[in-house]
């Protein structure tokens, strides 16, 4: 049976791009908002109904023009009217002085726009001169997202490391655009596991009698759990610890409370390298909603959803069925009093919206929890602890592959260590970058591996669609040439370098720009759609939107230093003129690797 919850609108209706944008007040434009407004006035005078949309869209080839009106059809419909000929309706009531030098109409009923250069010219202008390239004011929404989320004394593994770097991205653009955006690292820091855990933390504590580090927390958890497998003793410590740290006993907090510093000390250093924003503050572990978990089935026994069932309290849905086509039970409370994963992602809904005043919530989560999800989320819903209008988002995530197709593991079948990853990402980034750079000095090439190594597995990460697994494949990955980290890195030190060679910095440069040739303009278009590719990340949770966007910059750009002399140019003034195309491309390309967390350096 669909379920509602996840269902949040893709495409963008004129009205909420109007809202967005304050058209003719100076800011930069949003194409896309702006032809929105034209389109919809010219429809209406048409005789279209007045909430028509005119679903304008960036044209997929050149022979369509900027932009593709797409809303004629459904409009004709309505009217019962033939669609060319509302299209030719449309078009004589659509007013593009000044922004459009062409207005087609094309196939069974769609409007296609060519922009004018010379609009195209005065808004890249507008945008250099502003901070935020053109970026318009949104309206800014509360929005909570849930990522990165490891577990305590586990090591951080690959599927965290998804999580980390795309929930960032998604995080950082939305404070780009203006949103007021909460990080809410979900640790996994409470469980029975933790009497296993502080047992043995007290073990070794006595054996060293010093601090110990958790070096190795795989070997550790794993030394914790044959104690307690193997040592009668040792176990029934174990099962006294949990029962004393659910009562809140101060010891075995505190011990507690040293195995989650110890973790989130060694996070932290995953997260500094890899350009994470995340820190010791924005961790909201399981632990706490510990408190609200015996009033959550309390009030959900009271309200009729859950029921005792074998001595545990289940909440039967309808929406999902067992293997005997019957309503699935969910456990919100065991037997023995313990609670779930599930009753404390009910709770932490409830926090998110109530707490935190969320108007959006975001789970970066694995696709494997999602039937979790949408059956917390589903009781949440029934027991109105967030209304309907509060989206509840999962973007979750694929599988990230070996080259054989497999879960990517070691060698010997072990998960792998994200510092190793990072290691070796490191280690092959400096073999490249030396033998590009015989010349260079040990530190800067130190420094120019790490940004280089590190940027590579995130950008590879980052620019596949987060839905489907992907391969993770080291050559592809550093390679100079595609949709890759040093690909843009690389065509923005060039940008950096064109500069150097003309003598000239951004600052400086004077006249107007003007577009000339084709693949000027192309740039321009494409430079100016910056705001729209952010626009769309928020609403999707798609870096990968973002890396595409980044790439095709890079390219139309190269293709128009190859054509379009910029150093070489006939006269001074369209050399200063290319120079600013050349200024705005740099820019862009930067504020997107950063929004990606991702770092550039001037000469590599
Ligand atoms: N700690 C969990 C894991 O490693 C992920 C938690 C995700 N967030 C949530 N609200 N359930 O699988």
């Amino acid at each position: 049976r669909p379920l509602n919850l996840l269902r949040f609108d893709v495409s963008t209706s004129c009205a909420v791009w109007l809202a967005m944008h304050s058209i003719d007040k100076g800011i930069p434009v949003n194409i896309q908002a702006l032809l929105c407004d034209k389109v919809s006035q010219a429809m209406v005078a048409a005789g279209a109904p007045a909430d028509s949309e005119p679903l304008i869209r960036q044209s997929a080839k050149p022979q369509f023009g900027d932009y593709q009106v797409n809303g004629i059809m459904g409009a004709a419909k309505r009217l019962g009217m033939p669609p060319r000929q509302l299209a030719e309706k449309v078009v004589e009531h659509l007013s593009l002085s000044g922004i459009a030098h062409k207005i087609d109409i094309a196939g069974p009923g769609f409007i296609n726009i060519f922009l004018d250069p010379q609009w195209l010219a005065t808004e890249v202008e507008q945008a250099l001169s502003s901070e935020h390239l053109n970026l318009a004011p949104v309206t800014p929404q509360t929005i909570v997202v849930d990522y990165s989320a490891p577990n305590v004394a586990k090591e951080m593994h690959v599927g965290h490391l998804r999580s980390t770097i795309i929930g960032d991205a998604t995080v950082r653009t939305l404070e780009k655009l203006g949103h007021n955006v909460i990080r809410a690292n979900h640790l996994g820091d409470w469980g029975t596991q933790f009497g296993m855990l502080i047992a043995y933390l007290e073990q070794q504590q006595a054996d060293h009698s010093a601090e110990i580090a958790l070096q190795d927390f795989e070997a550790f958890y794993r030394a914790a759990k044959i104690a307690y497998d193997e040592d009668e003793d040792f176990a029934v410590r174990a099962r006294s610890y949990v029962v004393k740290l659910q009562s809140g006993d101060e010891y075995c907090l505190k011990m507690w409370r040293k195995l989650v510093d110890i973790t989130m000390e060694q996070n932290q250093r995953n997260y500094d390298r890899l350009n994470v924003s995340l820190s010791a503050e924005n961790v909201m572990g399981e632990s706490l909603y510990n408190s609200m978990l015996p009033s959550i089935v309390a009030d959900l026994k009271q309200k009729g959803l859950a029921v005792e069932s074998e001595g545990a309290t289940v909440v039967f849905l309808d929406e999902f069925t067992n293997k005997e086509g019957e309503p699935m039970g969910v456990i919100i409370q065991k037997k023995d009093g313990g609670y779930l994963y599930t009753t404390t992602d009910i709770a932490c809904a409830k926090y998110r919206y109530e707490t935190l005043k969320a108007e959006r919530v975001i789970y970066y989560i694995d696709s494997r929890q999602h039937q979790h999800l949408m059956q917390a989320w589903t009781i949440v819903r029934k027991a109105g602890y967030v209304p309907e209008s509060v989206p509840l988002e999962h973007h979750m995530f694929g599988m990230m592959l070996g080259k054989d197709g497999r879960p990517f593991k070691t060698r010997a079948g072990g998960t792998i260590r994200l510092v190793d990853l990072l290691d070796e990402a490191h280690e092959r980034a400096l073999t490249l970058v030396k033998e590009k750079n015989p010349e260079m000095d040990a530190q800067t090439l130190n420094r120019l591996a790490e940004v280089i190594g590190i940027g590579a597995v995130k950008y590879a990460d980052l620019s596949k669609n987060r839905t489907t697994d992907y391969v993770f494949d080291w050559d592809n990955m550093l390679s100079f040439e595609g949709n890759t980290a040093p690909y843009l890195q690389y065509a923005y030190t060039r940008v950096l370098s064109i500069f150097r060679k003309a003598g000239i910095d951004e600052q400086s440069l004077q006249g107007p720009l003007v577009l000339t040739e084709s693949r000027e303009a192309a740039l321009a278009t494409r430079l100016l759609q910056f705001e729209e590719t952010l626009q769309q990340v928020a609403r999707e949770g798609t870096p990968h939107v973002l890396c595409a966007y980044l790439y095709d910059v890079a390219v139309l750009f190269s293709s128009f230093y190859e054509h379009c002399p910029v150093l070489t140019a006939q006269d001074e003034s369209s050399r200063q003129s290319r120079l600013k195309l050349a200024a705005l491309t740099a820019r862009t390309i930067k504020s997107g690797l950063d929004l990606l967390g991702i770092g550039t350096v001037e000469r590599m």
